[in-house]
């Protein structure tokens, strides 16, 4: 198992998303917008892509986004080490002011890296037509 502070390649970047159950992206999306990532890790076997996670935004507002390991991968415990790389590169990389972040599907996952459900504010999806 190989993993690396990378971007993923587009394609297999929506692959794994769709293989995970995540919504789809298209290709000339994830073409444009995986460069402008503050970071990316992956989690390689063999050269395949199997896990990955990001961190967007400009150092004032950023966002823990696209955690995912591939269905024949998960329950081994390698979300744990997408997020210790990605709190690493918070922990050192962003200001101690910047608002960090997640929308998340499984909450168990993000509470033991000191993530909270918002007191006050709720998070909200534009809804597209
Ligand atoms: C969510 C996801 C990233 C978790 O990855 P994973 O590597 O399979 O995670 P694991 O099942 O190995 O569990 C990680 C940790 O959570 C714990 N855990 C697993 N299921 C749990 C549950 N139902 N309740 C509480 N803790 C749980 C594990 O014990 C493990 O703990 P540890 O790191 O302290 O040892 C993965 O299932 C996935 O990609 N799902 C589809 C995409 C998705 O929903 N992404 C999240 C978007 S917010």
């Amino acid at each position: 198992m190989q993993i690396e502070d990378k971007i993923p390649d587009p394609t297999e970047y929506c692959a794994l998303r769709v293989a995970s159950g995540l919504s789809a992206m298209s290709l000339d999306a994830a073409t444009l917008g995986l460069p402008k990532s503050l970071y990316a890790v992956t989690l390689r076997q063999d050269g395949k892509l199997i896990g990955m996670g990001r961190v967007v935004g400009d150092g004032l507002h950023v966002q823990v986004v696209d955690i995912t390991v591939a269905p024949e991968f998960q329950g081994k415990g390698l979300s744990r080490q997408i997020m210790e790389r990605i709190m690493a590169f918070i922990d050192e990389k962003i200001p101690k002011c910047a608002v960090v972040s997640l929308f998340a599907d499984v909450d168990w996952l993000y509470q033991k890296f000191g993530f909270v459900k918002p007191q006050k504010s709720q998070g909200m999806f534009y809804k597209r037509v």
